[in-house]
C-alpha cells in the first residue's frame, strides 16, 4: 500500500462525515435531544482528527501523480488550495465539538457560544470539503468535466494559494522558531493534564475525584490544538520530508489513536462517577496506560524525526 492507496481509502470520510455530523447535531438542535447533540460533536471530533492523515496522504498522492502523464497540475493546485482552507475549518469545529462535549460534562450543556461556533465553523467546514472534493475527483475523473470544462482548467492560472503558504512558513525567517516554540508549549500543557488525568485513572492520587481533574482538560486540549495547528504548519510548509518519513507515519498513527482516547474520558460515564478514594474500573485503567504509553511513544517519533530518515 502506498500513499495515493491510503488517501484514496481515506479521503471519502472527511466530506461525508462532516455532512452527517452537522445533520446529527441539527436534528439535536431542532428536537432538542442532548444524545443527538452530543453524537454530532463525537462524530465532528472524530472526523477532525480522521481529516489530518486524509490531508497529509494527499501530499504523498500528489507527489507521486504529479509526476505521471495526463494528469493535470491545475487539478492537483486547486484541489490542494481547497484542501488547505477545509482541514483548517475542520479542525476548528473539531476543537470547538470537544469544547462542548467536555461543557456536557461540566455544566450538563453546551454553551450556546459554542454550540454557534460548532455550527458556523461546520456550515464552512462543509463546503470546503464540498469544492475539495470536487477538485479532487476532477484530477482522475475528466469524465465529470464537459471538454470545455477540462480545457478551461488546464489553461488557467491557478492562484498559488497553498504553495505560497509553505513558503510562507519555510522563507519567513521568525516563522519556524515560533512554531517550534508553541509546538513545545502545547506538549508542555497536553503532558501535564494528560499525566495528571491519567495517573489518577491508574490508581495515583486516590483521594482526587475524577470529576476535579477532569476541569483541566480543556489546556490538555488547548495544547493539543497547538500542536495539530503548528504541525500542520511545519508539514505545508516541507511535506516531502515527513510524508516519506516511517517514523513520522508512526507519530500520526498515535496522534490518532490517542486523540480518540481522549474522546473516551468526556464520553463515558463510568469513569465520571469516580469519588475520592475509588478505584477506576479495568476498562478506564487500560485506557489510561495506552494514553501514557502512547504520549511517550509521540514524543519518541517527534524526536527521533532527524536520526530516522532526514526530517529536521
Ligand atoms: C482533507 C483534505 C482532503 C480531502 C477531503 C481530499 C479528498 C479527495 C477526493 C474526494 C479525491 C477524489 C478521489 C477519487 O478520484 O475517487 C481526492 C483525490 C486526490 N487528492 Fe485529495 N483530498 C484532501 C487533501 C489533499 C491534498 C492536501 C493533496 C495534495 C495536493 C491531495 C491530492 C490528491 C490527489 C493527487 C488525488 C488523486 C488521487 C488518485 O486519483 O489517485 N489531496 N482527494
Amino acid at each position: 500500500m502506498n500513499l495515493p492507496h491510503v488517501h484514496l481509502l481515506l479521503n471519502h470520510f472527511p466530506i461525508i462525515g462532516t455532512i452527517i455530523a452537522l445533520g446529527v447535531f441539527l436534528f439535536g438542535l431542532i428536537g432538542k435531544s442532548d444524545d443527538l447533540k452530543r453524537a454530532g460533536l463525537v462524530i465532528f471530533t472524530g472526523i477532525a482528527l480522521l481529516s489530518i492523515p486524509t490531508y497529509m496522504s494527499g501530499n504523498g498522492a500528489a507527489g507521486v501523480l504529479g509526476k505521471l502523464p495526463g494528469v493535470s497540475k491545475n487539478a492537483i493546485a486547486a484541489h490542494n488550495n481547497a484542501a488547505v482552507v477545509s482541514i483548517f475549518f475542520m479542525e476548528f469545529t473539531g476543537l470547538f465539538a470537544w469544547l462542548g462535549l467536555w461543557q456536557y460534562r461540566r455544566f450538563t450543556n453546551a454553551r450556546a457560544w459554542t454550540v454557534a461556533a460548532v455550527v458556523v465553523l461546520s456550515v464552512i467546514a462543509v463546503y470546503f470539503m464540498a469544492v475539495t472534493g470536487t477538485t479532487g475527483g476532477q484530477i482522475r475523473h475528466e469524465e465529470i468535466l464537459t471538454a470545455d470544462e477540462a480545457k478551461a482548467l488546464n489553461a488557467a492560472t491557478v492562484p498559488p494559494f497553498a504553495s505560497g503558504l509553505s513558503m510562507f512558513v519555510t522563507s519567513t525567517k521568525w516563522m519556524w522558531p515560533v512554531c517550534e516554540t508553541l509546538h513545545f508549549i502545547g506538549l508542555s500543557l497536553l503532558m501535564g493534564v494528560v499525566l495528571l488525568v491519567d495517573l489518577r485513572m491508574m490508581g495515583w492520587m486516590k483521594r482526587i475525584p475524577f470529576s476535579v481533574l477532569h476541569r483541566l482538560m480543556p489546556w490538555a486540549i488547548l495544547g493539543f490544538a497547538m500542536n495539530v495547528l503548528t504541525g500542520m504548519l511545519f508539514f505545508i510548509g516541507s511535506p516531502g520530508q515527513y510524508f516519506a518519513s516511517t517514523v513520522f507515519q508512526w507519530k500520526m498513527i498515535f496522534v490518532l489513536v490517542a486523540g480518540a482516547n481522549a474522546i473516551y474520558f468526556t464520553m463515558f460515564d463510568e469513569v465520571w462517577r469516580l469519588e475520592p478514594g475509588a478505584d477506576a474500573p479495568m476498562m478506564a485503567k487500560l485506557a489510561a496506560g495506552g494514553a501514557v504509553v502512547l504520549w511517550i511513544a509521540i514524543m519518541w517519533c517527534g524526536n527521533m524525526l532527524p536520526f530516522i530518515g532526514d526530517s529536521f
